[in-house]
């Protein structure tokens, strides 16, 4: 499998002044393939938004690396940058904050082909809006019309018409489907799948919500304040999720099977998510950990390959710290 994308210990700080530093992003490290779909999972505020605007360029890293199609994006010429912005796109939360309302949805479309220079020709660009926009399941009667005339799942569409525009490889989408009613989530899903297949895109699905990524996920990552805390194939995710976090949030998805449902051990989390101004000493989760040791407290757990695919940083996992031991006898079980 080819790599499209490398995160390389990204950091993304943010300085509050006063001597205040926000570790909004704490040095994850990922890499996406070619066609694949690569979900991060993680509650509200913990660094998801950031981290993808980090990587399409939008703030600016504080240290790191990202790599994209082999070229290192900090380090690209004027020329290759251009093509960097084309290539990589964003689809946003919040389809009424992200199109531009005094715009038809012809202009909002047409604004990237303008800004790159492309389909100058009046007439053409015309027709690749109507093919946009039949893509995303609208239609050519659409364009003339403005973004309040629509519901938020047509809303959602145009805004992937608008990052479809330039024919990019690689879409960030940052939540895209949680300011949507559940009845329309499954179609824009099911768009971005469809679209996927047809144009061989390759995605970054971010959520708050395990079970919305899993659908969509080849490979899901967890993130918890500012970092990646664990790391494998959806399915393996699910059945055997490793990290003491992973679990917590798993076990708040009710499962739809009755029998399974009713032997469903919910672990409720401790205390409350701390500030990524003070994150605490050693493992970021240790103040809420329901298998903390003191060690947590102590030393940062190195980020490990586990299993095969399968990436977790966790003392729990350290088999020469905490004796030689079946790993998955210290995991909590969950159902
Ligand atoms: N532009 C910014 N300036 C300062 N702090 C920010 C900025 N953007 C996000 N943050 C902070 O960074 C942390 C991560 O935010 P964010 O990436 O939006 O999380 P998520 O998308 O997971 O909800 C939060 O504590 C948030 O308040
Ligand atoms: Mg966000």
């Amino acid at each position: 499998m080819e790599k499209l994308l490398e995160v390389r210990q990204l950091k993304k700080h943010f300085d509050l002044g006063k001597k205040q530093i926000l570790k909004a992003v704490d040095g994850i490290s990922f890499h996406i393939n070619k066609g694949e779909t690569f979900g991060i999972v993680g509650e509200s505020g913990c660094g998801k938004s950031t981290a993808g605007r980090t990587i399409i360029g939008l703030y600016d890293r504080t240290e790191g690396e990202v790599i994209f199609n082999g070229k290192n994006i900090h380090t690209l010429k004027q020329k290759e940058k251009h093509e960097f912005h084309r290539q990589m796109q964003m689809i946003f939360q919040d389809p009424y904050a992200s199109l531009n309302p005094r715009s038809t949805v012809k202009e909002i479309i047409s604004e990237p082909m303008e800004i790159h220079g492309l389909y100058q020709n009046k007439q053409e660009r015309l027709e690749r809006i109507y093919q946009l926009l039949e893509d995303v399941g609208l239609n050519r009667d659409h364009a003339n019309r403005y973004p309040h005339e629509f519901s938020g799942g047509q809303r959602q569409r145009i805004g992937i018409a608008r990052a479809l525009a330039l024919d990019p490889e690689f879409i960030i989408a940052d939540e895209p489907i949680s300011a949507l009613d559940v009845s329309v989530q499954a179609q824009v899903v099911n768009l971005l799948k469809r679209l996927q297949d047809e144009k061989g895109l390759t995605y970054l699905f971010i959520a708050h919500d395990l079970s919305m990524v899993k659908q969509i996920s080849d490979r899901i990552g967890v993130m918890y304040l500012g970092q990646m805390v664990e790391l494998t194939e959806s399915n393996a995710l699910y059945q055997n999720p490793l990290h003491p976090y992973t679990q917590a949030l798993l076990s708040a998805i009710p499962i739809p099977d009755p029998d399974i449902e009713d032997r469903r051990e919910r672990i409720i989390l401790k205390g409350e998510l701390p500030s990524p101004i003070n994150p605490p000493t050693g493992c970021v989760f240790q103040t809420r950990c329901p298998m903390a040791m003191e060690l947590c407290a102590q030393e940062k757990p190195a980020w490990q390959e586990v299993e095969s695919n399968h990436f977790i940083a966790c003392h729990l996992y350290d088999k020469h710290k905490t004796g030689d031991h079946d790993y998955k006898q210290v995991a909590v079980t969950i159902r």
